[in-house]
């Protein structure tokens, strides 16, 4: 309703009380004797303030004294504040507007507080709503200010809970640099879901109002990691998971803070060296897939191996003590002692790869001979090896010949093969 016409119905409510039983309007409801204290709060009501009481305390014909309202409860105030029916037109409604019960919040009289509201900001949420929810350890900036309708409309709105905007704006309406992580390549889908997935935006036990500390607050949903591996990392097992993840988003696949082996390489900084540096890099190392062998999570076998590989120097062969390695290459490499096609590692037909690794004692594992991240030689031949309990670095100087190699090693004499 514009003003105008509240004005000009409170002047016709006015002149109709003109010649009722108080005499002179409704300004004889208001005097030091009776409802003295009306209209000496800092906020009157319009119509209050204008000292009429009638407009909405209609006196009952021959009784003394006696009223009722103009209207029902329900339609007392729209009666007036026609615009504020629009309100009831929205989709969510707050249960004590949509009970008409305006008084739950507005006093219809005076206030001390704006609007002639009940209570101050969250005050007057609290009159109704038990507190608990809102005091918890850790309280949301704007809800420790006290500000609920920030994001909650008091009355009604289009949104969910009568917020003011959309989830899915809400939130990135004040962190706006959040708007940037939300525009990287990999969001995390909880986040991209509802921010509310993990924050409470009230208040909670954890910092960063969450539900536990981190990593905890992970395994509620990825449960699987809270297994221990027989075989940890140490940034994963002290519970760092932001030491490689962004919670939220980043430019790299799995929310990586930086490319996968550069990340790697940020703590293992000595290998970072040795690959950068190597003419040979190893197939899935060129291309930075560390996990093609390793889980960066922990693992049952040896250095976070995805497959077995012994961590021992010599063993009785068996084809599943080099499951890593036969993932990608072929399992056979030193199943036969001769051999035309099994490998290229013969002197004819013997197989040297049988000679070394095939042993019912003894046999030697491919890291005798091979570096599986990079080196400098042809084969992925390593250029040292570490031996014995003292870890004496044995040479190993492999030349790739055209039909053959040469390897000049501490282990034996200097010695050439042949495939033809
Ligand atoms: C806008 C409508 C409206 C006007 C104008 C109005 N009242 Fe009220 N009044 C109410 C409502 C509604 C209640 C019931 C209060 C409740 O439910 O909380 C009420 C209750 C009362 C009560 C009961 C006790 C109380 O405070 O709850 C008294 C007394 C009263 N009004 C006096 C007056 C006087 C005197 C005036 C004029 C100065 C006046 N009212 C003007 C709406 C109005
Ligand atoms: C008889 C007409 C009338 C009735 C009935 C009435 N109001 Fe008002 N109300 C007014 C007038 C006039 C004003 C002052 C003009 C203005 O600020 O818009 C006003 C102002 C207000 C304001 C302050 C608005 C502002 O922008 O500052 C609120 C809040 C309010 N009324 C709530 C209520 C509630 C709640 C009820 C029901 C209990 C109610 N009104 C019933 C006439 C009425
Ligand atoms: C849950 C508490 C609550 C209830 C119930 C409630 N209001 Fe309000 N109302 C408020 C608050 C808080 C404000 C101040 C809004 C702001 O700060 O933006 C307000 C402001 C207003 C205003 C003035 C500002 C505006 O939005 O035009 C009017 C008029 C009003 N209310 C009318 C009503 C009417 C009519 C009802 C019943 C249908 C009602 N209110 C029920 C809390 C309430
Ligand atoms: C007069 C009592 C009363 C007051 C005051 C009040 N509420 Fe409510 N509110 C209710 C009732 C009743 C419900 C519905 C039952 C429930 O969910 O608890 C409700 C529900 C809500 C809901 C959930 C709505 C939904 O869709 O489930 C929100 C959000 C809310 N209130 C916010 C507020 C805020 C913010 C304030 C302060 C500005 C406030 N309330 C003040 C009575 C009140
Ligand atoms: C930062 C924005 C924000 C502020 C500030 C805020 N709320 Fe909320 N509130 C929300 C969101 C978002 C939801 C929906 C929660 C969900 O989806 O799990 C909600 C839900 C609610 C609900 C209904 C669901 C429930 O948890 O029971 C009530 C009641 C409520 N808020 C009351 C309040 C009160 C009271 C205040 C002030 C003390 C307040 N809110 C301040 C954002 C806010
Ligand atoms: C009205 C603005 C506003 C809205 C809307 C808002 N926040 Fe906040 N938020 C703040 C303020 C202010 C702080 C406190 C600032 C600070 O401590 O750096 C804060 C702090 C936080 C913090 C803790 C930050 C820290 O460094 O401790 C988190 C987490 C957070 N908000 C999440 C949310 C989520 C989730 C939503 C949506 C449900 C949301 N916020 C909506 C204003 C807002
Ligand atoms: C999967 C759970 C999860 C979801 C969903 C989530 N967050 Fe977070 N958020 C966290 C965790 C955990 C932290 C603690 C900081 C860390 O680990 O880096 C955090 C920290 C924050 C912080 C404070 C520290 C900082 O990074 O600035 C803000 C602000 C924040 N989140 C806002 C949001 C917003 C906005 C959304 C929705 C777009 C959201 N969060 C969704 C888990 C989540
Ligand atoms: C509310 C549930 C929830 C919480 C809490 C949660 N996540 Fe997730 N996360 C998911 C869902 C759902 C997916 C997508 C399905 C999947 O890969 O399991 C996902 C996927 C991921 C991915 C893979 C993303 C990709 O690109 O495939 C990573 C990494 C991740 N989460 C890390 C974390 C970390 C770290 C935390 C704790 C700070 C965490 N999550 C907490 C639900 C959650
Ligand atoms: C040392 C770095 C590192 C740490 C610390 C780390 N992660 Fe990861 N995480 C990774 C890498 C690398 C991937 C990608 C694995 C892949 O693509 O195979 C990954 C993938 C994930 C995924 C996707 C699903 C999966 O299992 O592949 C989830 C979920 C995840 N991490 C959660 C966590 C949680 C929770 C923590 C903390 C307990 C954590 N991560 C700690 C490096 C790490
Ligand atoms: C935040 C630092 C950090 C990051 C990032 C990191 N690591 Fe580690 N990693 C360690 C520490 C500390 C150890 C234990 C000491 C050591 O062996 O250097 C370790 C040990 C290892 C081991 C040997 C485990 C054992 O017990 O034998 C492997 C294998 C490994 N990391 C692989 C990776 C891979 C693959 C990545 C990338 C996905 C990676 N690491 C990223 C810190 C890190
Ligand atoms: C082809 C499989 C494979 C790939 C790909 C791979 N590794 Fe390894 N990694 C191994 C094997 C096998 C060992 C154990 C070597 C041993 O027993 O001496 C190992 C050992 C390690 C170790 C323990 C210390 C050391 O140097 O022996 C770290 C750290 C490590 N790898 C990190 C990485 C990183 C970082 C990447 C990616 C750049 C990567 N690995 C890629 C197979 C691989
Ligand atoms: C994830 C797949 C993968 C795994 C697992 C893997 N490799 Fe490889 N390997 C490759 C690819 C791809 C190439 C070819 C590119 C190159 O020369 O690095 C290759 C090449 C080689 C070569 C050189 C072959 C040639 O003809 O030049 C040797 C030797 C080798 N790998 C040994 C090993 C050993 C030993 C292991 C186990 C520790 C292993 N690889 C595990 C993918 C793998
Ligand atoms: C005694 C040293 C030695 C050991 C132990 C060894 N290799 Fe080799 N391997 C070589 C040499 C030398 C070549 C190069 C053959 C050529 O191309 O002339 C080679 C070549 C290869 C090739 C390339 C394809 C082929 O067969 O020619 C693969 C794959 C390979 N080795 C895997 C392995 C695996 C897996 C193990 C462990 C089961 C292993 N090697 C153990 C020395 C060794």
């Amino acid at each position: 309703m514009k003003r105008h016409t509240i004005f000009c119905l409170i002047a016709v409510a006015v002149i109709f009380n003109a010649g009722n039983v108080y005499g002179q309007g409704d300004a004889q409801c208001v005097n030091s004797k009776c409802h003295a204290d009306m209209g000496t709060k800092k906020y009157v009501h319009g119509p209050v303030g204008a000292k009429v009481c009638t407009v909405c305390h209609v006196p009952t014909p021959d009784k003394d004294h006696e009223f009722t309202f103009f209207a029902a409860k329900e339609e007392l105030c729209l009666g007036c504040h026609e615009t504020s029916r629009d309100m009831m037109l929205q989709e969510h409604v707050h249960s004590p507007v949509s009970d008409g019960n305006c008084t739950g919040c507005h006093d219809p009289h005076q206030s001390d507080f704006q609007y002639t509201l009940k209570g101050k900001a969250a005050d007057l949420c609290y009159n109704c709503h038990k507190t608990d929810k809102f005091s918890k350890e850790f309280v949301h900036g704007p809800v420790g200010g006290g500000d609920c309708n920030v994001c909650h409309n008091p009355h009604a709105s289009q949104n969910i809970n009568q917020l003011e905007k959309a989830p899915e704006e809400l939130c990135l309406s004040c962190h706006v640099e959040m708007t940037e992580t939300m525009g990287k390549r990999h969001v995390h889908p909880p986040v991209k879901e509802k921010c509310t997935n993990c924050h409470d935006p009230h208040s909670n036990a954890a910092q960063y109002m969450l539900d536990t500390n981190r990593p905890q607050v992970c395994f509620g949903c990825h449960e699987n990691l809270a297994v221990n591996p027989e075989v940890e990392h140490p940034p994963v097992a002290s519970g760092d998971c932001s030491a490689c993840h962004n919670v939220h988003a980043t430019d790299y696949p799995r929310m990586l803070l930086e490319p996968l082996n550069e990340l790697c390489f940020t703590c293992h900084e000595e290998l970072g060296e040795l690959v950068d540096n190597s003419t040979h890099k190893h197939g899935p190392v060129q291309d930075g897939d560390c996990n093609a062998c390793h889980n960066p999570h922990g693992s049952e076998n040896y250095r976070l191996l995805k497959k077995y590989f012994p961590h021992d120097f010599y063993m009785a062969y068996n084809t599943e003590n080099y499951a890593m390695c036969f993932e990608c290459h072929n399992k056979d490499v030193a199943l036969d002692e001769k051999t035309s096609t099994l490998t290229d590692f013969r002197d004819g037909e013997i197989n040297l790869h049988y000679l070394h690794v095939n042993k019912e004692v003894k046999g030697r594992s491919c890291k005798a001979c091979h570096q599986s991240h990079a080196t400098d030689q042809e084969k992925h031949i390593r250029k040292s090896v570490p031996y014995g309990s003292v870890n004496w670095d044995l040479p190993v100087a492999f030349t790739k010949l055209e039909d053959g190699g040469s390897c000049v090693v501490g282990c034996h004499a200097p010695k050439e093969y042949h495939r033809k």
